[in-house]
């Protein structure tokens, strides 16, 4: 109960729900109203591997709720001496009420999940899932276009390793979207992926064309090459800098379409587009706020209620 490992922990009527109530948090994330829904709780972050939004995201959002945070890093820790992810976490069930984890290990949350008694949140497990980044990505998409169904996605980059365009792919596809995945042929989404994507009826193409895209999307999700998983760095080197937009590649894109990356970005996206009304990667960093509150309340079994003032 109340653990976030996949996508499979959320119904479509929870995901709904958790958004629901994100938007009507989104005053509490900016600071505008104070609602201490969380006074007393303390979150474990615990980040085993890098991050900037994700971490600090989970932490303004257990603060602007009143709790408090437990930041853990692998590094200044006794994981340096030896420790197991098993006794590390072990500590963490009688130190926090909630902890979000990020791991370079692919099922490293799962392993937590069940290894622990308190909820896990799963930050991003190497190339595996990235859940709450996933909630943030559907807030920003119904943010735009006030509905998540059938739209047309366009992902574009490492679907091999990218953790965030496995979780999201999912969950778009249990709404009716069309998908396009654009990517070069060495880091193609992983086929059990894609046949997963297809047995929920939805329409995959698989190209390594991003130009044409541009004009039927309504959402181009960005996404950086994974230089940290590859195995050698000569591979890395031959797909590096492969997708780059610029604000001229937008001319013809629809009214509405909107270009999202969960961030850091390299040089996936020129920085002529950050001023574009198209752009909305910023945006998306900030609905990491009221969107992981939400997702901390439902696991604490929190009721946000349904007037914030
Ligand atoms: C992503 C991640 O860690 O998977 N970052 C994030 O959480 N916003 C994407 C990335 O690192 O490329």
């Amino acid at each position: 109960m109340g653990n976030l490992v996949t996508m499979d922990d959320l119904s479509n009527d929870d995901i709904i729900a958790v958004l629901d109530d994100a938007e009507r948090l989104v005053p509490v994330a900016r600071g505008e109203i104070l609602l201490p829904l969380l006074q007393g709780k303390v979150l474990a972050n615990m980040f085993f591997e890098n991050s900037t939004r994700t971490r600090m995201s989970f932490e303004t959002a257990m603060k602007r709720l009143g709790g408090s945070v437990l930041n853990f890093s692998s590094v200044g820790t006794s994981v340096s001496k030896g420790e197991t992810l098993y006794d590390t976490m072990q500590m963490i069930d009688g130190y926090a009420d909630v902890a979000a984890i990020r791991h370079p290990r692919q099922g490293a949350a799962q392993y937590s999940a069940d290894a622990v008694r308190i909820p896990i949140l799963n930050a991003g497990d190497g190339a595996g899932n990235h859940p709450t980044q996933t909630m943030l990505d559907l807030f920003t998409i119904r943010q735009a276009h006030e509905s998540l169904d059938g739209l047309n996605v366009v992902l574009v980059g490492d679907l091999r390793y990218g953790r965030t365009a496995h979780s999201l792919s999912h969950a778009l596809v249990r709404f009716g979207a069309s998908l396009t995945l654009v990517s070069p042929t060495s880091l193609k989404m992983p086929v059990e992926i894609v046949s997963d994507l297809r047995s929920h009826g939805a329409d995959v193409t698989e190209t390594e064309s991003l130009n044409e895209q541009i004009t039927g999307a309504d959402v181009i999700y960005m996404t950086r090459i994974q230089k940290e998983r590859f195995p050698d760095e000569e591979e890395y080197t031959k797909v590096a800098g492969i997708y780059k937009i610029e604000a001229t590649d937008l001319v013809g894109a629809k009214e509405g379409m909107i270009v999202m990356h969960p961030l850091p970005r390299v040089d996936e996206i020129a920085p002529s587009v950050d001023s574009t009304k198209f752009a909305r990667y910023f945006q998306q960093a900030f609905n990491g706020v009221p969107t992981r509150m939400s997702l901390l309340c439902r696991s604490l079994g929190v009721k946000v209620p349904k007037k914030v003032k």
